[in-house]
């Protein structure tokens, strides 16, 4: 089978992942990776033993890679996608694909016009307990009526994971997988989002963004939908992250706690419950839902397989996160347009 050259662009706390998994993927060779920050540089070059570059056009000049990964901050994931599709490279983005609607149009447009394949990263469309719903709601002859779904982070995640929390938002950051995940569900459009948001609690520590959003969307299909996005859970949470879904439909009461899957330790800090489904490793392998993906956007190279989540989705996520925020802003629900 063909060997893959990869590359990946950005390789901070999410990059990694995508270079530990190329790194062990028998159909790829990880020939390069761009990062913008010299010390992440160094210390990627000494730990995977693999050639850095500051400069994205020379890394594509000099390596000419055959499929590329971006994990560059939530707002600079453009100029990159750009760069790549105009030497007719497939990129697999991380979500969001871009934080407007607009930046994912010029994406496909420029896909379009250079006949170049993008997929997302919406990595929870590859958790076992999504996939487990999204089966059951296709094989039902009933139908959707009400949705719930929360993904929240602990605060330390805007306050001192990342320098960019000012240009993302927990809707960009979280929401994003929410709405994807739900589309996915529904099997069709949102068409109108009223939402409401609160900016207190990091505003108070220099971070212009929201702690909380709560956003109600109205599906094509008459499903009424409640999200809600924080990034301001206390420190001492038991994960870094929380989630619940639970959908009622004419035939069931689906329920899923993605906070808790299954597994406590107990130390003299505090109790923990981590999420063994996303990235796991075992007998030098890296596995779970975390890793799929990745695998999966180099298996549809390869084979010439369509991508699970592509350019259409995350333009559609982003339409709807759009509007979430414009929501919030007018305190008016949003109209959404279909347009594909
Ligand atoms: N951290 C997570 O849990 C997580 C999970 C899923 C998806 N993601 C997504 O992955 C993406 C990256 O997030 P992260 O957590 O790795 O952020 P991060 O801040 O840890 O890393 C981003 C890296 O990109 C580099 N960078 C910025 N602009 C660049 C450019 N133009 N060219 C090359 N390098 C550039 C930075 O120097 C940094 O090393 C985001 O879109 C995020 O939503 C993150």
């Amino acid at each position: 089978m063909k060997t893959l050259k990869t590359a990946v662009v950005g390789a901070g706390i999410y990059g990694v992942n995508h270079i530990e998994v190329y790194l062990q993927n028998p159909h790829v060779t990880l020939a390069a990776v761009c990062d913008l920050n010299e010390e992440t540089r160094r210390k990627i070059s000494e730990k995977y033993k693999v050639k850095t570059y500051a400069d994205l056009q020379e890394m594509l000049d000099a390596e000419s890679p055959d499929a590329v990964s971006i994990a560059t901050p939530d707002n600079f994931h453009l100029e990159p996608a750009l760069a790549c599709i105009e030497r007719e490279i497939p990129i697999l983005v991380e979500k969001p694909l871009a934080t407007t609607a607009e930046d994912c149009r010029k994406i496909i447009q420029a896909a379009k016009k250079h006949n170049t394949r993008v997929a997302v990263d919406f990595h929870k469309r590859w958790d076992p307990a999504a996939i487990r719903i999204y089966n059951l709601l296709r094989q039902s002859k009933g139908y959707p009526i009400r949705g719930y779904m929360n993904m929240d982070d602990i605060i330390d995640v805007p306050t001192k994971w990342f320098k960019w929390t000012n240009t993302s938002s927990p809707v960009d950051f979280l929401g994003s997988h929410c709405v994807d995940l739900i589309r996915w569900y529904m099997g069709c459009e949102a068409t109108e989002v009223y939402a409401v948001g609160t900016k207190k609690l990091l505003a108070s520590q220099g971070i212009d963004t929201y702690d909380n959003i709560q956003s109600i969307i109205t599906f094509e299909n008459g499903a009424t939908w409640t999200v809600e996005n924080s990034w301001v859970l206390p420190s001492g949470f038991a994960k870094n992250n929380d989630g619940r879904t639970s959908i009622l439909t004419s035939e069931f009461l689906i329920r899923a706690d993605s906070q808790d899957r299954g597994l406590q330790i107990f130390d003299s800090q505090k109790q923990s419950t981590p999420n063994v489904y996303f990235f796991n490793e075992f007998n030098g392998k890296i596995f779970g839902f975390g890793a799929d993906p990745i695998n999966s956007f180099i298996d549809c190279i390869i084979n010439k397989k369509d991508f699970v989540a592509c350019a259409i989705d995350g333009l559609e996520a982003a339409k709807i996160t759009e509007a979430i925020h414009l929501s919030v802003e007018t305190k008016t629900p949003v109209k959404i347009e279909r347009e594909i």
